[in-house]
């Protein structure tokens, strides 16, 4: 995997932006909530080499071995309403699956909320993470995405449910340029924030629509039918007594061969 270095990075990006290349940090997600903090512009990105204490949703970690994958944050200094913010992590979704087909030509699918599988395998996860002014509008919100890139083995809790694009024949990845496309495709696809047009892509691309699938909460699971994905990038399920349900955040799990 060639070394990522910002200046690497900037010669694939059409315009500049702030960027700041770690060799390891505890989560690029942390560094970039500080650098936020200080004050850094819209669209600045962390980027590091490895994580020590790399941050999954709901509480989880992410497995950030050295050199063998992405792990970059984005700082986003949006004029959107706290509400509208909830979208950004479905426009990461799609703008890294842009991002990754352009520059590896491998097609990616994405399962609700917002991670990236592979062949029925998690590629890529997105956290997304906010910090509101005492008014209660949005200071900033930092994006943080993972991506597997040449990982060859995983820890055997994550074996049987964890890819990367090595693995699924991707070949030689320069991940300067897929650092610097994720980049370009976020801020186009976050400008259609308003209009949501992004979501026709986001639909067409789910692993999860018209399947049967299971909602985990806690130890329980129930059993429903993926319908739609709504204006919210909320998930749209009809449960077995035919009721139609709006589920916002949390987890589902598939069932059966939904490659
Ligand atoms: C998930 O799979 O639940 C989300 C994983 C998000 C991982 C990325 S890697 C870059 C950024 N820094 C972190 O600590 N987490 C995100």
């Amino acid at each position: 995997m060639e070394r990522i270095s910002a200046e690497q990075i900037r010669n694939w990006l059409s315009e500049d932006r702030e960027l700041v290349v770690y060799d390891e940090i505890d989560s690029t997600n942390n560094a970039a909530k500080q650098w936020a903090r200080e004050g850094a512009p819209d669209g600045s990105a962390v980027i590091a080499l490895r994580q020590t204490a790399g941050k999954g949703r709901l509480g989880r970690s992410f497995y950030s071995p050295n050199a063998t994958g992405i792990y970059l944050t984005v700082i986003l200094r949006p004029t959107l309403s706290v509400e509208q913010s909830t979208l950004v992590t479905s426009a990461a979704a799609v703008a890294t699956a842009r991002a990754i087909e352009r520059v590896t030509g491998i097609s990616v699918k994405i399962k609700w909320v917002n991670d990236l599988y592979l062949g029925g395998k998690k590629l890529c996860g997105i956290l997304a993470e906010s910090a509101l002014l005492p008014g209660g509008k949005l200071d900033y919100l930092v994006v943080g995405i993972g991506v597997n890139v040449s990982t060859d083995s995983f820890p055997p809790e994550l074996s049987e449910i964890a890819t990367s694009l090595a693995a699924a024949g991707g070949g030689e990845i320069d991940c300067n340029h897929l650092i610097a496309a994720i980049l370009e495709e976020f801020e186009q696809v976050c400008a259609q924030l308003e209009t949501r047009e992004y979501l026709e892509e986001y639909k067409a691309r789910s692993c999860v629509l018209g399947k049967p699938v299971q909602l985990v909460r806690g130890e329980e699971l129930q059993e429903a039918f993926a319908l739609d994905i709504d204006r919210d990038a909320h998930l749209v399920v009809r449960l077995p007594d035919g009721d139609v349900r709006t589920v916002s955040s949390g987890e589902i799990s598939l069932k059966g061969d939904w490659r």
